[in-house]
């Protein structure tokens, strides 16, 4: 009851000022090149070089090696261990094996894998508070120091800080030993295995700001000021009574993260704290003409708080934020700063296709640019907590972050989903979440969940959400329901603030105007679930049940999914919902749906046995069938981040400002001479003329709201030319033209960044055409490809986007995949100058591209 008050008269008004950002402000980090700050301590080190690995219990080709005791001793000898750096994930070289299941990418994650570090710290650490900080570790993370036990994190999604002072030795060696566990762990996409994030040392005096321990908030914002409240959690781990002086200082950022104007300057607030306590201390200042942050202009800011002891600075922490105004209604919709932005977003998982799990901010980076051009706006962390880098990313280039934590509750989808630590887990998992994130200023919808099996359920619903809230009430809480009317009808979503339907829209008008959500927002939380191969298209069935590809048409979906024709035309049916995530942005490692026998996708059809029997019969036949599939089709983007033609569909939606127009298919089709071969055209224009060798196949308008592409279902095919010329508002507006190809000739190669650094990390990513004589790409050409390094320079990984490759991502040597194929590289860590990549094909002309390397 009290809850429905609340809600009816609510207007989600949330003015907040956020933003972290992790990152060592002020220090040049190792792993970006584009600093990355970092929030928290100054003194926050990379602790990712130099670890060794031992992998037990069951092996890439599926044996066993039984774990031995004691791997954490210091006795322990570890001179057999691979010697490697962090970021890792043990299981994406593979090899991809038949007998492995598709949904978690035909690749062996399952094991034991144990990391050993061998590392000083200088005895004049000796004294200090030194903690080791985990971003990510893939799963039921187990932490040693010399041997003695320090604590556990069980949640590979969560970040987690484990203090290793009380048995660490300053001026000797010591040996942090780390156990993960992926046999106890399911999933439902590849997770990837290992300490697949950062990792960070970390050194403070006694008193010092907490983990995570600055919260920042704007509770007033207009043009002229913004109201700055800050809430730093201060910790005093002596044995002495402390008299502590805490003061933060604002400064702009620039968009290399740099602070440059000084701006405000809290009041110093001396605070006492007794002996092994802690306090919060709040403050609050105000900024005059407040820069906000918004995704066109990510304008941020640095607070830098001190605190001083005697007029001595005991400890310096930075929080980048950001100064932007959130408002969610049903009348108004969601706005930024005031204005209206709807969202148009897409879903994602945590892997960088191949590379695996193993987080990169150049691969990273890449991924958010090319959705940026796409014209997507806000990113849906589905179904867990994100690498850290991601909020940063999305912070610095402009997106709207939904930051989601579990995909389960108290009851799994799989035997050991998030289940079996609920009861332990929950609330320090969400408070992990919540307390890393909050500063952020991309950050705008918390959810408590995805598709969970108990999302009927009131009571939990209302428990994780009152957490949240607890928290940070500055922003909505959501869940993702695909049972929404079910779910709408018991009640449960009426502790949330913000409805989020995954698929499920039919009933959407009925619960606008119950008057127990109808002032209640609802946002496609997950949409579409599109299927499509990159440049495979099919005439009369969709699915090729030969090659295990599905065509591009765009017109395949499971039962629950749709086009991203259809979905527009709902999204327009229902102008109150706040926007759409696409399932999703780039197709993933695992779930390759429809040739998935993950049997959890019948969740989707709890309430309807008829569609139930109908899946069950398909899960049985592909079981039987075993395809070879083991990456997604759902991706708008392949794995390698070649856009299909839903990009171009999307873009038209999204940018409508962009002259744009795109064909498809490929006009290669020498067996279909006077076939008919529908010709279809994506424009962000409203009318569009199609030319078939210069002669006009008929101008074609769009039904406003109706008509999302322009199809021509009668071209009869023919060699040579088809050029689209669409118009806007009567006018010429944009062109596309494709050719028929000659025969390929060479190897065309260009790069995303000619110039990279030579840190080892930072990666360039070139894409290979197979071109003709003319430079345009041969569709359907798959010739075997030798990539090579010329210089200093690695191949990190090769791929083509061919969700049924078993060539391992760590090969030299693959297939184009339609025309196409991906190496990633970098520079050998310090060698700059130049490297040349190169491609070779037999009868092919060799291709080359050159990096440079600073
Ligand atoms: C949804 C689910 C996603 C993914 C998707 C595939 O129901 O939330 O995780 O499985 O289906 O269409």
């Amino acid at each position: 009851m009290n809850t429905m008050k609340k809600r009816q008269g609510m207007k989600l008004l949330m003015r907040v000022m956020i933003g972290i950002s992790l990152s060592i402000p002020f220090l040049a980090t190792a792993q970006s090149t584009a600093s990355i700050e970092r929030m928290g301590a100054a003194n926050t080190e990379s602790f990712d070089q130099g670890w060794l690995f031992s992998r037990y219990g069951l092996q890439p080709d599926g044996t066993r090696i039984e774990e031995p005791k004691n791997l954490e001793s210091v006795s322990q000898s570890d001179a057999a261990w691979q010697k490697l750096d962090l970021p890792h994930d043990w299981a994406i070289s593979g090899p991809f094996r038949s007998d492995l299941t598709g949904e978690t990418g035909k690749l062996p994650w399952r094991g034991i894998g144990w990391y050993r570090k061998h590392f000083n710290v200088p005895a004049t650490d000796k004294g200090k508070q030194i903690f080791v900080d985990f971003d990510g570790a893939m799963a039921n993370a187990k932490i040693w120091l010399n041997g003695q036990y320090v604590g556990t994190w069980p949640y590979g999604y969560s970040s987690f800080r484990m203090d290793l002072t009380p048995y660490l030795k300053p001026g000797q060696e010591n040996i942090i030993a780390v156990r993960l566990d992926t046999e106890n762990w399911d999933s439902r996409w590849y997770p990837g295995a290992g300490i697949y994030r950062h990792v960070w040392l970390v050194k403070t005096n006694p008193v010092h700001v907490g983990h995570w321990g600055t919260y920042i908030t704007t509770p007033t914002i207009t043009d002229k000021k913004a109201l700055v409240k800050m809430a730093v959690t201060v910790n005093n781990e002596s044995a002495k009574k402390v008299n502590a002086l805490v003061q933060t200082t604002l400064f702009e950022m620039d968009i290399n993260n740099k602070p440059k104007k000084k701006v405000a300057t809290t009041k110093a607030e001396v605070i006492e704290l007794a002996p092994s306590s802690t306090k919060v201390a709040e403050f609050q200042t105000t900024v005059i003409n407040p820069k906000k942050w918004d995704i066109v202009s990510p304008n941020r800011y640095l607070a830098q708080t001190t605190i001083s002891i005697d007029g001595k600075v005991v400890d310096t922490y930075n929080t980048p934020f950001g100064i932007r105004t959130i408002e969610f209604s049903v009348s108004k919709g969601f706005l930024l700063n005031g204005k209206k932005v709807v969202i148009n977003g897409t879903c994602n998982h945590h892997d960088l296709g191949a590379l695996g799990a193993a987080i990169n901010t150049s691969a990273l980076r890449r991924q958010l640019k090319i959705q940026k051009e796409m014209g997507v706006n806000s990113l849906r962390t589905s179904h867990n907590p994100p690498a850290p880098e991601l909020l940063e990313l999305a912070d610095q280039m402009g997106f709207l972050v939904w930051d989601e934590a579990f995909d389960n509750w108290k009851e799994g989808k799989k035997k050991n989903d998030y289940n079996k630590i609920y009861d332990e887990w929950h609330e320090k998992d969400l408070k992990a979440l919540i307390h890393r994130d909050r500063n952020h200023p991309s950050v705008f919808i918390w959810s408590i969940g995805n598709e969970v099996p108990q999302q009927r359920d009131v009571e939990i619903t209302k428990h994780l959400a009152d957490i949240v809230k607890r928290e940070d009430p500055t922003r909505p809480v959501s869940n993702g329901y695909n049972d929404p009317d079910a779910s709408r009808e018991v009640g449960s979503p009426v502790s949330l603030d913000l409805m989020g339907v995954n698929y499920f829209f039919s009933q959407q008008a009925k619960w606008e105007a119950d008057p127990r959500y109808k002032n209640m927002p609802t946002i496609g939380s997950e949409t579409a679930s599109t299927v499509s191969s990159r440049g495979e298209y099919f005439f009369d069935d969709k699915y090729n049940k030969k090659t295990w590809q599905i065509s591009s048409y765009d017109d395949a979906h499971p039962g629950w999914g749709c086009t991203p024709d259809e979905q527009f035309r709902t999204n327009a049916k229902f102008p109150k919902m706040l926007g759409e995530y696409v399932w999703t942005g780039f197709d993933y490692l695992g779930e390759p749906t429809p040739y998935n026998s993950d049997d959890t996708n019948l969740l989707n059809f709890r309430s309807d046995p008829s569609k139930m029997a109908e899946l069950q019969k398909k899960l049985e036949e592909i079981k039987k069938n075993n395809p070879p599939s083991r990456s997604s089709y759902f991706g708008i983007i392949d794995l390698a981040g070649f856009p299909k033609d839903r990009y171009y569909s999307y873009q038209s939606q999204w940018k409508p400002e962009l002259p744009m127009a795109h064909i498809l298919p490929h006009w290669n089709w020498s067996e279909r001479l006077d076939l008919i071969t529908p010709v279809h055209v994506y424009t962000s224009g409203d009318e569009a003329e199609l030319f078939l060798n210069g002669k006009s196949l008929g101008r074609k308008a769009k039904k406003q709201g109706v008509d999302f592409r322009l199809i021509w279902d009668d071209v009869k095919y023919v060699p040579g030319e088809l050029k689209v010329v669409s118009y806007k508002n009567g006018k010429k507006w944009a062109t596309d033209t494709v050719k028929t190809t000659g025969e390929a000739t060479k190897l065309t190669l260009s790069v995303d960044r000619n110039t990279i650094a030579a840190d080892g990390v930072d990666f360039a990513f070139v894409t290979v055409k197979v071109t003709d004589k003319d430079g345009l790409t041969v569709p359907r050409t798959h010739p075997l490809i030798e990539f090579s390094i010329e210089g200093d320079g690695e191949i990190v990984a090769t791929d083509n986007g061919d969700a049924t490759s078993f060539v391992p991502f760590q090969s030299h040597e693959r297939p184009a995949f339609n025309g196409m194929a991906l190496v990633i590289v970098k520079a050998k860590k310090g060698h700059k100058g130049q490297f040349t990549v190169k491609a070779k094909s037999n009868g092919l002309e060799m291709g080359k591209v050159n990096v440079s390397v600073k």
